[in-house]
């Protein structure tokens, strides 16, 4: 059987002339954090053996490598979900990639829905914890002789205080990651801040999971691009606040590079 993950991390190395520091997954509408900070080469997502490919604006889908503030960073503007028909595996192979190509820190970036009273739209939020609340996991049915991963501390305290010391404004809670994808009905809206939940999201609770899985650092950052449960929320206006905020990332992204 073809080993798509080896030939898609052999190809990579060749091209980045070796190990990568650090991978960036880019949220819905987040892709232009990158814009003019660095020469990022571009390789689409077809061009990889075995990355899934998403069939929705506001997600590229391509991996851009480069070296920004002297780390080689490994980027992948647009990423698949699970309510895209794909499996916990196809969701996370570009941190299996990113594993295998050496990264030691991952930065997960996504929009998500605020659920804490405080939040407004546009406000960026360090994740401190998650719930996976999609009913699926990554590891299940892995080869890995030990799946029983410590989800403690699964969200660096050290890189949420290298985050809050670049912009002391970032909010921090805890990120739930739903199914989707429908946005919550107000019952659900109660449910997830009943259970302790900041902000909702369909994404990047299975990428951290395979992080962890592969002893990678994480940072998760939640750009909040609507309050959840609020009428007529829609895609294009969650990715038109993300793009609005992409600029005040990229500051953010910028200054923990520096300092990784
Ligand atoms: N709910 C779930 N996922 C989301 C939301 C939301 O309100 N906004 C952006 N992603």
């Amino acid at each position: 059987m073809r080993d798509l993950l080896a030939e898609d991390s052999a190809r990579l190395l060749l091209h980045a002339g070796g190990k990568v520091d650090c991978a960036i997954v880019l949220g819905s509408g987040l892709s232009s954090a990158l814009a003019g900070k660095a020469d990022f080469d571009r390789i689409g997502y077809s061009e990889f053996s075995g990355m899934p490919i998403a069939p929705l604006t506001g997600h590229a889908g391509e991996a851009r490598l480069g070296v920004w503030q002297g780390k080689r960073v490994l980027a992948f503007a647009g990423r698949v979900h699970l309510y895209q028909g794909f499996s916990a595996q196809q969701v996370t192979f570009s941190v299996a990639l990113a594993a295998a190509v050496g990264a030691r820190t991952l930065i997960v970036t996504n929009a998500a829905g605020g659920l804490n009273g405080a939040f407004v739209a546009g406000d960026l939020m360090l994740i401190a914890d998650h719930m996976n609340l999609t009913g699926v996991n990554p590891l299940v049915g892995s080869q890995l002789e030990n799946p029983f991963i410590d989800m403690q501390g699964a969200y660096s305290e050290r890189l949420r205080a290298i985050a809050k010391s670049i912009d002391p404004k970032l909010r921090e809670g805890t990120y739930a990651g739903v199914l989707g994808p429908t946005y919550e009905t107000p019952a659900e809206a109660r449910y997830l801040r009943t259970l302790g939940a900041d902000a909702a999201g369909m994404s990047t609770v299975l990428e951290t999971i395979a992080a962890r899985a592969r002893g990678i650092e994480v940072l998760g950052i939640s750009l909040i691009t609507n309050i959840v449960g609020a009428p007529n929320t829609n895609h294009a206006e969650v990715t038109a606040v993300a793009g609005a905020s992409a600029p005040r990332l990229a500051t953010l992204l910028d200054g923990v590079l520096t300092k990784l």
